[in-house]
């Protein structure tokens, strides 16, 4: 790859940046100085060294948030905030391209996958591939054994619309655990409002084979992981 086009990719800079920083003789290529934007790299062992930070190349780059309330998930918006503004704040050299993978709504919390990687994205969204997702549901008031019955066969959210099979885990009072895994719109909101109970509290605490583990991730964070444990 062209060493121009690699500092972009890594978020260096723009084209007409990064040709600045090489002109200045700022970047290092395995230690040596470059200055030509068209010198090719190996970008697949290369390292780059920038202000004393050291830079390599990814093709893909996986990262799971704990969503916070009051952030929409979008890449961006003209008014509200989004995840990936949460996101940017916290991993400001994150490489290009990146975004949420499905969506949790405004006031829900938790498990939020965010990639570059579009072909991963797609197969976990996708609903021939029943990625499960569990959340944890608190619920304006007690779920009897029949709402349970009724939401794990399947309930009418909507206009011929019918959720598929789900796992219900009661929790004690008014909470439990739902899995799912479809992906419509406030499904879980919706499910819940079918048996004639509201939700007043939406925690996804996994997504595939991802889980969320609150000491590691406290509401808001972010945390780089591998691509390949993702499934
Ligand atoms: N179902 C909902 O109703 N809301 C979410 O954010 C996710 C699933």
């Amino acid at each position: 790859m062209r060493l121009d086009k690699l500092l972009v990719e890594l978020n260096i800079g723009t084209r007409s940046e990064v040709k600045a920083l090489l002109k200045k003789g700022l970047i290092l290529v395995d230690g040596a100085k470059v200055n030509k934007p068209e010198t090719k790299v190996d970008e697949d062992t290369a390292v780059i060294s920038y202000q004393g930070k050291e830079y390599r190349y990814k093709k893909f780059s996986y990262y799971i948030m704990n969503k916070p309330k009051g952030v929409i998930t979008a890449t961006e918006d003209a008014k509200e905030q989004t995840v990936m503004n949460v996101f940017y704040r916290q991993v400001k050299d994150a490489p290009r391209g990146l975004a949420p993978v499905g969506r949790l709504d405004k006031d829900t919390t938790g498990l939020l996958l965010i990639t570059n990687d579009g072909q991963l994205a797609h197969d976990m969204l996708s609903p021939k591939k029943h990625v499960d997702k569990i959340y944890f549901v608190t619920l304006d008031g007690d779920l009897t054994r029949e709402d349970i019955q009724a939401l794990e066969s399947g309930v009418r959210i909507g206009e011929g619309e019918l959720t598929a099979p789900a796992t219900v885990e009661y929790n004690g009072g008014n909470t439990c655990y739902i899995t799912i895994h479809e992906g419509k719109f406030h499904q879980v909101k919706r499910m819940f409002f079918a048996v004639g109970r509201q939700v007043v509290e939406l925690k996804r605490t996994a997504f595939g084979n991802l889980t969320l583990d609150e000491s590691q991730l406290p509401l808001g964070s972010v945390l780089e992981i591998e691509g390949s444990n993702i499934s």
